[in-house]
């Protein structure tokens, strides 16, 4: 059996400054070498997943704990694989079913979590900024899982290195980012990836649905679902009914909305690819049988999400740009 090491620790002298605390809160953190560096060691995990023994000891000793006050399943569930994977320990509070059902505020139990020494907070919150606000009153690193409609940094970093498995480059690809841009987290956060690594985005939808002034993110806008057919990438979001305010009507329903914008078979072309960040309103947004086709990436995204968040807390406490930092090494 092959043995899953990683590089020998530098031991700190004293008079060492301690090493900056490093958060992933916004794609606006990250640098094109950063992104280059996470999804280079998210390739080295991927690599020793394919073993019989998938766990490595580089985070040993170390606690992630995960916050989430909004539903999930694939981002909770990776972020809590991912750090087992690593051999940390983990903790996951849901905001159901904890003293935030009693009223109490954030801080309180940010605070109250904090006393255990966590190394790393992962977020999901309704509220814009919440994660810089767990990170002002914590000594933990903070990776945010989505906050309101503004910022979900690991699913754009995962949807990179799915784009980058299936295509073989990021620099040029053309992603068409279809439907409710207004309320998603994901198209805020992918559009500025895009533009990080080279790509070119074009978002389309009904205009209720697109935010004024988003050109200024570095992407172009259509009102016309035939423009989808220039992309290489098709990235179908979620009509995010839960963020629409009552009695605002953003489209005339649903049924039209499907039959408008839906991502069909007859409005592909065959060479296209299709993502979706899931969960899926299969035949509002996309129709089923692209959902299952062969030119679905979306199963592909689910597994990503496991190796990129890996390389993400990785990256925060071993890792990183600095001098003794230690690349991920497995023999
Ligand atoms: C997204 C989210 O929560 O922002 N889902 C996810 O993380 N996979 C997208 C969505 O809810 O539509």
């Amino acid at each position: 059996m092959t043995e899953l090491t990683t590089a020998p620790l530098r031991v700190a002298r004293e008079g060492d400054p301690p090493p900056p605390r490093r958060h992933l809160l916004a794609i606006s953190d990250l640098d094109r070498n950063s992104v280059d560096r996470l999804l280079g060691t998210a390739t080295t995990i991927a690599r020793s997943l394919d073993r019989e023994v998938k766990k490595l000891p580089a985070l040993r000793g170390r606690l992630v704990v995960n916050l989430f006050y909004e539903s999930s399943t694939r981002t909770l569930s990776s972020f809590d694989l991912a750090a087992k994977r690593l051999s940390a320990d983990t903790m996951a509070l849901r905001s159901s079913g904890s003293s935030v059902d009693k009223g109490e505020s954030l801080k309180d139990t940010a605070l109250t979590l904090a006393e255990y020494d966590p190394d790393v907070i992962v977020i999901r919150h309704p509220h814009i900024g919440a994660p810089q606000f767990v990170a002002n009153v914590t000594h933990a690193h903070i990776v945010n899982a989505g906050d309101g409609k503004h910022q979900h940094p690991t699913q754009a970093l995962l949807d990179l290195y799915t784009m980058r498995e299936a295509l073989g480059r990021l620099d040029g690809v053309h992603v068409a980012i279809v439907g409710d841009v207004l309320h998603s987290r994901v198209a805020r956060s992918l559009i500025q990836a895009l533009a990080l690594v080279g790509a070119r985005a074009t978002l389309v939808g009904p205009p209720t649905l697109i935010p004024r002034g988003v050109e200024s993110l570095g992407c172009e806008v259509s009102t016309d679902i035939a423009d989808i057919e220039a992309a290489d990438v098709v990235y179908v979001l979620r009509m995010q009914r839960e963020r629409m305010d009552a009695g605002a009507a953003y489209v005339p329903s649903l049924r039209e909305y499907a039959a408008e914008w839906g991502v069909t078979s007859q409005r592909l072309r065959p060479s296209q690819i299709v993502m979706h960040p899931g969960p899926m309103n299969r035949g509002v947004e996309i129709a089923p049988d692209v959902a299952d086709s062969a030119v679905s990436l979306i199963s592909e995204q689910v597994r990503s999400g496991l190796v990129v968040r890996m390389a993400v807390l990785y990256d925060l406490l071993a890792g990183g740009p600095g001098d003794d930092a230690r690349p991920l090494e497995v023999a």
